[in-house]
Parts: structure tokens; sequence; C-alpha cells
């Protein structure tokens, strides 16, 4: 191992922070040593807020329709192969019942950048839900948007809001996306939701196209600063038709070890073992597990349509990881010393 990795390592155990250039050294200098003493300390930090808890919430992949054309996304609006669909109303509804049902106390509703959904639309669907289930904690993905329709969601009842910043840095973000789509104005969307008091979700993608160890570098220093209530990463994973298709996909390895350095820099913040990680690897959520995570987010979609929500190729939809199975994925994660917890499961120390 090398030593200087290892003691800016045991700093950031202590501080919750170095510069980019630390973090950057770390990630070039990482071997198999390095990796699993900066998981063990992201394990203490995991049991000391969450004990062994995994939360699980019910994502509901509601439009694959998107008017955004970023560029490794398999659902972009130049993508003529995608199969499209859209949830109504009531379908959407329907599918939040059926993960009461089924135990879950959070649904995510997640969608491309669809403005067929109005503000008042999605503002009767989050009261039609909350109406039936006042303890249903309801986060929203579905893209940028104004603050005035953030401050509606919130008043409807929404509480939290995932929004992958993608990459910290403005110069790769300009290379992964088309030229309307703005940096500037993806950090104002999460800044605002922050403001209105959303429990407030960003994100990247770990080795995509283009992105160097500085960049990642970059991405930690962002949640280091930012600090997000919830952190979804999970390895860019190529897509057949988008013009990324013969670009390598991320790594197990590097993902592993970004998110126990995330968990190691804000050790209360959310952090699921996302779809993308357990694509890359049969193992990859358990492995997330054991490397800090303390989230899964299991597909609540109706079955017909989950194929067609291919952000990447190969996305896993009928598996294990589908809500139906909770069974499976209680048994998965108390093969590795945890348990499924169905209540909320706010931010430690939100309020
Ligand atoms: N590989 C991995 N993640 C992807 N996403 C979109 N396309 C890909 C891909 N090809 C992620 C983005 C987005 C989230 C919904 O899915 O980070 O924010
Ligand atoms: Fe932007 Fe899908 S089009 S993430």
């Amino acid at each position: 191992m090398d030593l200087k990795a290892k003691d800016l390592l045991e700093k950031l155990k202590i501080e919750h922070s170095l510069s980019t250039d630390e973090y950057e050294y770390l990630l070039a200098n990482r071997d198999e040593e390095l990796m699993d003493l900066a998981a063990g300390y992201a394990r203490e930090f995991q049991k000391q807020h969450y004990g062994n808890k995994v939360y699980i919430r019910g994502l509901i992949e509601f439009t694959n329709f998107c008017r955004n054309d970023c560029i490794y996304c398999g659902i972009r609006r130049d993508n003529m192969n995608c199969e499209r669909y859209r949830l109504s109303a009531q379908t959407i509804i329907d599918c939040a019942n059926q993960g009461y049902e089924l135990g879950f106390r959070t649904i995510v509703l997640q969608g491309g950048e669809d403005y067929t959904y109005s503000d008042d639309m999605l503002c009767d669907i989050i009261s039609a839900i909350k109406s039936s289930h006042e303890d249903m904690v309801i986060t929203l993905s579905i893209g940028e948007r104004s603050k005035e329709s953030y401050q509606k969601y919130y008043d409807a009842g929404a509480r939290r809001y995932l929004l992958r910043h993608e990459t910290a840095n403005p110069e790769l973000y300009r290379k992964l996306h088309p030229a309307e789509m703005s940096w500037h104005n993806r950090m104002e969307c999460l800044k605002n939701l922050k403001e209105i008091g959303y429990q407030t979700g960003a994100g990247f993608m770990v080795e995509s196209p283009g992105q160097t160890s500085y960049d990642l570098a970059m991405d930690l220093k962002f949640i280091e600063e930012f600090k997000p209530d919830m952190c979804g990463i999970g390895p860019f994973i190529s897509h057949k038709d988008t013009p990324f298709a013969n670009e390598n996909s991320g790594t197990l390895d590097t993902t592993l070890f970004c998110l126990s350095l995330i968990r190691m820099i804000y050790p209360e913040v959310l952090l699921p073992a996302t779809t993308a990680l357990g694509t890359i690897n049969p193992k990859g959520r358990e492995l997330g597990i054991l490397a800090g995570a303390n989230v899964v987010m299991p597909n609540l979609s109706p079955t017909d349509v989950r194929r067609m929500y291919t952000l990447y190729d190969n996305k896993i939809c009928t598996g294990e990881e589908a809500a139906e199975c909770l069974g499976c994925l209680g048994s998965r994660m108390e093969s590795i010393g945890y348990k499924i917890v169905t209540d909320p499961g706010n931010r430690a120390g939100f309020n």
C-alpha cells in the first residue's frame, strides 16, 4: 500500500475533508489494501449512523420520453430505436399503492424530462398518493424544472428530490451533453432544491468517457462542499444506440472505492448501491453495501414497461432487484450481515 495514500485516508477519516489534489492522489494510487482499508472505515461510519439497516426505495420509472439528449443515455431524445412509454396518473398511483402494500415507505417517481406531465398533473399525483398514505415519503427525480415548480411539488407533499450533477467539471459536462444543456443551470437547480427544504440527492457517473481521475476528485470535493443528503453514483455503462456505444464502461473497483470515500467524506449521507452497480456485477449491490452504501432501490414500475427504461445496455430489471422480490433481496442482505427495513429512512440528523 502506498504510504502517502494511507496517510491521506487516515486524515480523511478524522477531518472528512481533503484537497482536490489529495483526492486525486488517493484515486490514482489505490490498490486492494487501500480499498479494503477505506471500506472498513466506511462501514464504521455506516454502522455508527445506520447500524446494519439498509433502506429500500421503490423506483417507479413513469416515462421514458425525454427532451434532453445527453450523449451517454439510452433514452436520449435522438435515439429513434427507443420504444417510448408514458404511464397515466392512475397507473402511477396504482403502482405507489402496490409499493405501499409491499412495505415501501419511500417511492421515487423518476422519468425523463417530459413536460407532458404538467405541474398541476404532478401535484395531483403527489397529493393523491399522500392522501391515501400519509406516511409515504415521495421522492421526485424528473430533472431540471423552475424553482417555482419545485416549490409547487413540495407544497403538494414531495419531500425528496434526486438530480445527479453528473460531473463537477463544467468542461467535462460540455463533452457529455449537447450545447443547449447547462452545467450552471443544473447546479442552480440543486441549490434551489436545498433552499426549498427537500432532502436533495446529487451524484455522478464513474468513469464516463473522457473523465480523468482529477475530474472524479472534483466530484468528491463537490460532495464534501455541497453535502447532498443523498448521493447516487454508478459506473458509466455504454448503450448501443448512443454516440458512446464503443466507449469502455466504468469499473466495479473504482465505483466501490468512490462509495467508501463518499461515506468517509460525509458519514451521514444516504448512499445507494445503484442498479448500474448491480448491472456490471451480479454481486454489485452487496459489494456496494460492504463498501459503505446503505440504500437499495428496487424497481416498482409495471413489469411490461421495465425493459423500455434502458438508460444503458443490459440494465437489470426482471430479476431479484425487482420490488416483488423483496424476499430475495432481504436474504441477499442478510447473507452479508445487513437487514432491509421499511421505515422511510431520513438522512441521519435531517430535520
Ligand atoms: N450509464 C450509467 N448511468 C447512466 N445514466 C444515464 N445514462 C447512463 C449510462 N449510460 C444515469 C445518469 C442519470 C441517471 C438517471 O442515470 O447519471 O442521472
Ligand atoms: Fe439526460 Fe437521459 S437524456 S440522462
